[in-house]
């Protein structure tokens, strides 16, 4: 076993989806991984793989956070590695969360990492380690009805520069990994909050709400599997495969890296090459609406010289 793998790290929200691939990526490369998950069933899944040890721990209860501290602090091996994953990807319309359904989103997908990095810190300070969060491509777009699940995404960005800007001169080294879509459970998990929310539409959302909630509860079609899956790219046109959400393990290999990496990544992006496309159309959309004011405004020669010190600047370091 590789010294470096056998370093233990903690993943919120093992029981599915993205964090369990993690999970089992890392614990099949020799990690000792510690999941996080919510009731019996998902820890006696979990306690079943090799070198993955199940801790019960919700990421709103601070009691609960400081129970999984003493397992972890007594088990003696210290963490090097938090990867804060757990979320929820609730949709709908802006007009229709109510100010307690936006404050758990917040709760979980923003405060949650909070909690559980300020928690762990003191043995990720002794250990020299990592924390990987678990943004998406949502903290750098964003589009109608995904409001408040972007918006949490958007805060991930900016606290996971803050951690890394904060921490490093400590030894600590912060990364958000951002996917885009992935196949996993997220639109279940998430389906009878979003359907409500389309219920509730008022004029004159009503129509575009009804025409929603038509896909929404519509059957999925016989073909497509219930997971989502990637399918075979090799019987389809590029751009039809491109479309499809990925699989989870690009995440896993995303998140090895920043936490392995004798240079980690701030950001990592992961998805497919249309994914990537869209992105770096919005960075470029953006970075031309800022440019646009009368105070500061460099020419098109002025940008491009800008795109070309970065580019020696990032090539220098690596
Ligand atoms: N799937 C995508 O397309 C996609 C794209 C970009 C980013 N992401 C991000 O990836 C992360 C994982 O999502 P996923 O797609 O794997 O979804 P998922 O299959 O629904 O998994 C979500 C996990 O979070 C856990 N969780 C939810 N609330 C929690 C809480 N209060 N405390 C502790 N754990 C909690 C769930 O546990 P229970 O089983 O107990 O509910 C589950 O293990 C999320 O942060 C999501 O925003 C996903």
């Amino acid at each position: 076993m590789d010294h470096k793998t056998a370093r233990p790290v903690l993943i919120t929200g093992a029981s599915s989806g993205i964090g369990n691939c993690v999970a089992r990526y890392l614990a099949e490369r020799g990690c000792l991984v510690y999941g996080t998950v919510r009731n019996d069933r998902a820890a006696a899944d979990l306690g079943k793989i090799d070198n993955v040890v199940p801790l019960r721990c919700d990421v709103t209860k601070s009691v609960e956070i400081a129970a999984a501290v003493r397992t972890v602090t007594s088990a003696g091996h210290g963490l090097y590695g938090l990867v804060n994953n757990a979320g929820l990807g609730d949709l709908g319309m802006l007009s229709t969360w109510t100010d307690e359904e936006m404050l758990h989103i917040f709760d979980v997908n923003v405060f949650g990492p909070h909690r559980m990095t300020n928690a762990f810190l003191p043995l990720l300070l002794a250990s020299h380690g990592r924390i990987v969060n678990i943004g998406s491509q949502g903290g750098i777009l964003a589009k109608k009805y995904y409001g408040p699940y972007t918006m949490t995404k958007h805060a991930i960005e900016a606290y996971t520069e803050t951690l890394r800007a904060e921490l490093e001169e400590y030894g600590v080294l912060a990364s958000v990994v951002q996917p885009g879509g992935i196949a996993t459970n997220i639109g279940e998990a998430s389906h009878t909050g979003t359907v409500a929310r389309f219920e509730r539409a008022e004029a004159p959302f009503r129509e575009e709400a009804d025409a929603i909630l038509g896909y929404l509860l519509a059957p999925p079609p016989a073909e497509q599997s219930p997971s989502g899956g990637d399918g075979d790219a090799t019987a389809e046109s590029e751009s039809e495969s491109n479309r499809k959400p990925s699989s989870p393990e690009i995440v896993a290999v995303a998140v090895y890296d920043a936490l392995f990496s004798p240079t980690p990544k701030l950001h990592y992006l992961v998805g497919t090459r249309w994914e990537g496309d869209r992105v770096l159309n919005t960075l470029v959309a953006k970075l031309l609406d800022e440019n646009d004011n009368p105070r500061h405004n460099y020419s098109r020669e002025q940008l491009v010289a800008l795109l070309d010190k970065h580019t020696a600047e990032r090539e220098k370091r690596e």
